[in-house]
């Protein structure tokens, strides 16, 4: 028996050492914790349970037989994150740059079955080089399997990706149909072809981290929900996101107590809104004074910035945020607003939480390159999202809604449950000059008549009252009391039940 426990000791000292020390140290040199490591900063302490530590590959090819290492270059299991159970995937590049092979990909779907059967999320910290070379089709293979579970999983259980080393090659496609991509600052890339291919197919010269590190898919391409400086800091913010998500489909999301008085006022609010109506003003400002504590978890904060998303919590239970942001583009909606705002909208959805919509939008952005672009489908994707839309909708307009743009940010129309209006509000086709130019274009050249036509365009149009006469705004409500107002409509709302009907799957315009 000692000689059993012996063993036992020495196969998991073995399999913790990975790669071994040498290639350990070579990883902390490039400032990336292990897998192991990883694991510990991610779960509470001491719930880590492992499985598969003992599994090996079953290649024979290109010297492999003589290579073993145990756990296979992944570590696999679950545990709790702030007492919530979570299933993890851990990618060692210290073992075979981390690549997946066959009995690798096994121990990833393993922990992904068990996961969709319990009912917990999965986060996967990815850091590999790839399908395992020497494997072949067999590797390929592995990452179907992946594939056919995360999409089985989408909408079932929240996943998340951390992208912690290397993702490349068809690889991507596994935390591309994850729900949410963290990446890490300088030590992690994505991207389906690196700059070599790149370089030889359209000649153009690009360094891996241009190509496809944290900050090129958190700025530019929308791929990445956040970059962070570290592994511990992504880690640590992992721990926090993972606070606001229900743990599956039939799970409501968790609430946090909070001494925040769901009555609170602010009256700083009242003149958020500044007196000219092309002026800019923060409408982040607006949602951290509504929010639980100020506290807002904002996602994409440097993609698509003409609309905010986020999630914070009302009374303590997770909310979705989406906003217009005046402060960009006018807060107008284009081609990856909208996209930006779909998914979100999409994933609140799905997991049972209630959406926050604030608006301020003169429309959707004019131009070739969005025509061209297609803006006519992903714009639709907006509204195909919070029409099909069955968690509580309460909106608030506080300035402009123009346009198709007012019908798609959660209006009445689209089965808002509750819709506020600023007294600022102006809810129209279009703003006054647009409006004018077009029905009195023969008044064009006298300054005086446009001027006076304008003038009664904005008295009629600029305010709430004329869509509040139609019962498409319920009420119109001082910016002070906007938390209180919410609070109330979401209170109302817990016991909201409404089916869409049957079907196979929608066919969101994609
Ligand atoms: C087997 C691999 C490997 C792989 C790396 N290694 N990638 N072994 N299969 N895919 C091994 C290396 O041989 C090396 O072993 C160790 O991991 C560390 O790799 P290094 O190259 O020394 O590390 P580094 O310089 O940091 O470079 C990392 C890397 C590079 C950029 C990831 O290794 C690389 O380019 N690897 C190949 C990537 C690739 O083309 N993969 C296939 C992508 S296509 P030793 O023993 O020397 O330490 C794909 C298809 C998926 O994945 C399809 C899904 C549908």
């Amino acid at each position: 028996m000692y000689d059993i426990i012996h063993q036992l000791d020495e196969k998991r000292r073995l399999a913790a050492l990975g790669g071994g020390q040498k290639r350990i140290d070579a990883h902390h040199a490039k400032g990336k914790l292990t897998a192991r490591e990883r694991i510990e900063i991610l779960l509470d302490d001491g719930t880590f349970e492992e499985w598969d530590m003992f599994k090996e590959h079953r290649c024979v090819d290109f010297g492999m037989g003589d290579s073993h290492i145990p756990g296979d270059g992944v570590v696999t299991g679950y545990g709790t994150i702030n007492g919530r159970m979570v299933f993890v995937f851990s990618q060692d590049f210290t073992v075979f740059g981390g690549a997946l092979s066959e009995a690798h990909a096994e121990k990833i779907c393993k922990i992904m079955d068990h996961a969709l059967k319990v009912g917990c999320p999965v986060i996967g910290l990815n850091d590999s080089g790839g399908a395992r070379i020497q494997e072949g089709v067999a590797a390929l293979g592995g990452y179907a399997d992946v594939f056919q579970r995360n999409v089985m999983a989408s909408g079932v259980i929240p996943q998340i990706s951390m992208i912690m080393g290397p993702c490349a090659g068809g690889a991507v496609y596994s935390p591309a149909m994850t729900d949410f991509i963290f990446m890490v600052k300088d030590t992690s890339y994505m991207f389906v072809t690196g700059p070599e291919v790149v370089k030889t197919v359209t000649h153009e010269e690009v360094t891996a981290e241009q190509l496809g590190g944290a900050v090129t898919h958190a700025t530019k391409s929308g791929v990445a929900d956040l970059a962070f400086e570290n592994d511990v800091d992504a880690l640590l913010m992992a721990r926090r996101f993972f606070n606001y998500l229900p743990l599956n489909n039939k799970d409501k999301p968790p609430v946090r107590k909070t001494f925040d008085p769901a009555d609170r006022l602010d009256f700083s609010l009242d003149t958020l809104v500044p007196d000219n109506p092309n002026k800019p003003y923060d409408i982040k400002e607006l949602i951290f004074k509504i929010v639980d504590d100020t506290d807002f978890f904002e996602l994409q904060h440097d993609n698509a910035m003409n609309i905010v998303i986020g999630f914070a919590r009302m009374e303590g239970q997770t909310v979705g945020i989406v906003a217009n942001q005046p402060m960009v583009l006018a807060g107008c909606l284009d081609i990856k607003s909208a996209i930006k705002g779909a998914r979100f909208v999409r994933f609140c959805d799905a997991f049972n939480i209630p959406i926050i919509t604030l608006v301020d939008v003169p429309g959707f952005m004019p131009g070739t390159a969005q025509e061209y672009g297609g803006i006519i489908k992903h714009g639709a994707k907006l509204l195909f999202a919070f029409a099909e839309c069955t968690v509580p909708k309460v909106t608030v307009i506080t300035r402009k809604a123009y346009g198709g743009a007012y019908d798609v940010m959660s209006s009445k129309h689209l089965r808002g449950d509750v819709n506020f209006a600023w007294p600022s509000a102006e809810i129209a086709v279009m703003g006054p000059k647009g409006a004018v130019e077009i029905i009195f274009r023969e008044e064009k050249g006298d300054p005086a008549k446009v001027a006076a036509r304008e003038a009664e365009y904005k008295a009629k149009f600029a305010n709430p009252f004329v869509a509040g006469a139609r019962g498409f705004i319920d009420d119109v409500i001082m910016p002070n009391e906007t938390r209180k107002r919410i609070c109330r409509s979401l209170a109302m709302l817990r016991g909201k039940d409404i089916e869409n009907p049957w079907r196979k799957h929608d066919n969101i315009p994609l």
